[in-house]
């Protein structure tokens, strides 16, 4: 298993680019087994996460999908086999992305069901739910979702809690339904949003994405297409959190700060002097770090994606900070690691409150899942000595080359293949 290895602290500096959305292009690549004709995605982050949804997308019989720099082309042949195995789903849960394209476009579909994960049980009721009200027949066999229908039929829907992945589900499944849905209580992510664009040109017709009241006239079939995944607010985030805590002044680019606006604000609340010029964010190394208290919440509140980040930089800010995690239950794995390299952190419940500024050390420490590792990586770069990160592969699963991009900053980073 891979290390990063870190030896801190790191003065950042110069320019980085930004990827393309893990989290746009997963479901993207889902809808692919909706459409016929040929399909292009541009901007596609090569990371571990989009690998397996291409395994995926191969398994149910999408062979020609290829990717090469960054543009992922399939030619859009219809899906053969409908089953999406527990090898590949237990991997990566967002797999589950592909029940509602399955449904739409075959009739049936059999996948695997998702366990609960490091961060917390996410379960896909609402899903299930509301596939079912489409007129889909859904049993949970095997520990697999087996679902069958002659074709969905549209439906009002109104989802009790806010879910990305279940508003994209329901969007593709809806893409191809007889008649009108109607989706109330909708996910607002911008990734949801960038999926009804990539749908809307292949010829859906989807209005109202990025609202809570999403409306699908549903349509025969689909069209090929080409189109260019947004850029990674979580990314994005986790550089400026880096250059944060290490008071670095470094340039973002090709990001998208309108995605980013409660993280900016809270930045900026804590001292960080940002600047932001068309698709670049410069962060600046002056004035003093503060203390600051975030709740996370879906969109457009602060991500939970990023409260380990922020967490990190926390434990370098004057103050106390109280961040309160609301959306995954099971989300602050990373606060051990954090308080083995000298940060001060009391856990109550889903609240941990940091007491800052301590004084980071390096040390050798466990990634528990993606965003964990990305805090890690934050610590390690404003820790004194070297900062070894276990699990790497963690971090492979949703940034493109971050060793490289942050060595391209100036870091002291590397990994140590094992
Ligand atoms: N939930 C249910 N039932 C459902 C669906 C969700 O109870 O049927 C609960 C979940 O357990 C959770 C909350 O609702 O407590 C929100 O979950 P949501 O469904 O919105 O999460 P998701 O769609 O599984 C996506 C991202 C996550 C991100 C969350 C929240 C993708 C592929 N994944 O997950 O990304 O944290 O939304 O923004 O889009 C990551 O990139 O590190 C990551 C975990």
């Amino acid at each position: 298993m891979d290390k990063i290895r870190i030896q801190g602290p790191c003065r950042l500096h110069g320019k980085v680019r930004v990827s393309g959305a893990k989290n746009a292009v997963l479901p993207e690549l889902a809808a692919m087994l909706l459409v016929e004709g040929p399909v292009s995605l541009r901007n596609v982050p090569v990371v571990r996460d989009v690998q397996t949804m291409i395994k995926v997308l191969r398994h149910l019989g999408m062979r020609d999908v290829t990717l090469d720099g960054g543009t992922l082309r399939a030619e859009g042949g219809a899906p053969g086999e409908p089953e999406a195995p527990y090898d590949l789903v237990r991997t990566m849960r967002a797999s589950i992305l592909v029940l509602g394209p399955l449904l739409a476009r075959l009739g049936r579909a059999k996948v695997s069901l998702p366990g609960g994960c490091a961060i917390g049980a996410r379960p896909i009721d609402y899903h299930i739910e509301a596939l079912r009200r489409m007129g889909a027949e859904i049993a949970i066999e095997h520990g697999y979702v087996v679902a069958s229908c002659a074709r969905l039929k549209g439906a009002e829907i109104v989802f009790d809690d806010r879910t990305v992945t279940g508003t994209e589900n329901l969007m593709m499944a809806a893409a191809l339904a007889d008649g009108r849905t109607v989706l109330k209580g909708c996910a607002l992510e911008p990734e949801v949003v960038d999926l009804a664009r990539f749908l809307n040109a292949c010829g859906a017709r989807i209005e109202g994405a990025g609202t809570g009241r999403i409306v699908i006239e549903g349509v025969p079939r689909l069209h090929g297409a080409e189109h260019t995944v947004i850029p990674d607010r979580i990314e994005t985030g986790t550089f400026l959190m880096a250059a944060a805590a290490t008071r670095s002044g470094i340039t973002i680019e090709r990001c998208d700060a309108g995605h980013l606006e409660s993280v900016l604000d809270k930045l900026q609340e804590c001292g960080v002097a940002l600047r932001v010029d068309g698709d670049a964010i410069a962060v600046q190394p002056d004035g003093s770090l503060r203390a600051a208290n975030v709740t996370t919440r879906p969109y457009p509140d602060f991500p939970t994606d990023l409260q380990a980040q922020f967490m990190a930089l926390m434990a370098r800010a004057e103050g106390v900070s109280i961040i309160n995690e609301t959306v995954f239950e099971n989300r602050l794995m990373h606060v051990g690691e954090l308080r083995r390299m000298g940060a001060r952190i009391v856990v109550d419940g889903q609240t941990a409150i940091v007491a800052g500024p301590a004084p980071l050390s390096g040390a050798q420490v466990m990634a528990s899942d993606l965003r964990a590792s990305a805090c890690l990586i934050v610590a390690g770069l404003a820790a004194d000595g070297e900062t070894v990160i276990n699990r790497a592969y963690h971090i492979d699963r949703g940034y493109e080359r971050v060793e490289t991009k942050l060595q391209g900053l100036g870091a002291r980073i590397e990994r140590i293949s094992g």
